[in-house]
């Protein structure tokens, strides 16, 4: 199936891929994969079970027995709905901390390569562009300055009816980048070929007329 169209949206935490990438989807009437929810879930059930976090054989055990259901924008683990708890900072941490196993990687790697169906993918994470879809029509690599992020992560958090303070969040942002970027297996980097589109200054919905506008006229 790599004839259907593969749009791919890389970059930090917060800098708006969720985002963009839904509205992209919605736009081109493609499907959506938000790896990272994966990656989310993943180390929601691990922490659940209790799962030991450095036992690398029994995290990837996990991830590849998630019985994981996407429907609409709700993501279901078995029958409970968990869009919003797989959003709060403690899986957030734990989920950038399992996701530098290879082997849950690789757990998760099928699943994600399942997503390409007609009439097309839009698909976001960190390596979406460097080692899952790396023939993908489109590349993009969305960043914005650590304020920006942290800023934007505030108020979503807060939306969210949790609790939040800008110092630590500020705090987290800088580890998780740090680790994201620097682990050996599927880094945080621009996939060769990539757009690069710094959002520091734009709306979400700037970004997402420029994403179409690179499709359109590649
Ligand atoms: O929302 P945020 O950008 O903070 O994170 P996310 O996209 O939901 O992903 C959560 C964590 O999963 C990230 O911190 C990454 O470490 C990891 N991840 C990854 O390693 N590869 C992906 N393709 C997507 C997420
Ligand atoms: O997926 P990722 O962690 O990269 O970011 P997100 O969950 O899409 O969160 C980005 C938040 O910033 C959302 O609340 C957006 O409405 C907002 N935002 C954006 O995505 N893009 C901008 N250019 C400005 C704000």
């Amino acid at each position: 199936n790599s004839n259907i169209p593969v749009i791919t949206i890389d970059g930090p935490t917060a800098s708006g891929k969720g985002t963009v990438a839904h509205k992209v989807a919605d736009r081109l009437g493609f499907h959506l994969l938000d790896s990272g929810a994966l990656y989310r879930l993943t180390a929601l059930s691990a922490l659940r079970r209790g799962t030991d976090l450095r036992d690398e054989h029994a995290l990837a055990k996990v991830a590849e027995h998630l019985p994981v259901r996407f429907n609409g924008g709700h993501i279901y683990l078995g029958t409970e709905e968990v869009s919003n708890a797989i959003r709060q900072e403690e899986v957030g941490n734990t989920a950038s901390k399992i996701a530098a196993l290879p082997a849950v990687r690789q757990a998760l790697y099928g699943l994600q390569l399942s997503f390409r169906e007609t009439p097309g993918l839009v698909a976001d994470g960190r390596d979406m562009g460097t080692v899952i879809f790396p023939g993908a029509q489109l590349k993009v690599f969305l960043t914005a300055s650590v304020e920006a992020r942290a800023q934007r992560r505030y108020k979503q958090l807060i939306d969210k009816g949790f609790s939040a303070n800008m110092d630590d969040l500020l705090a987290d942002l800088q580890t998780r980048d740090a680790r994201d970027t620097q682990r050996a297996v599927a880094p945080l980097v621009p996939a060769e070929g990539a757009h690069i589109l710094d959002t520091s200054q734009m709306t979400a919905d700037e970004a997402v007329e420029q994403v179409l506008a690179w499709y359109a006229h590649p």
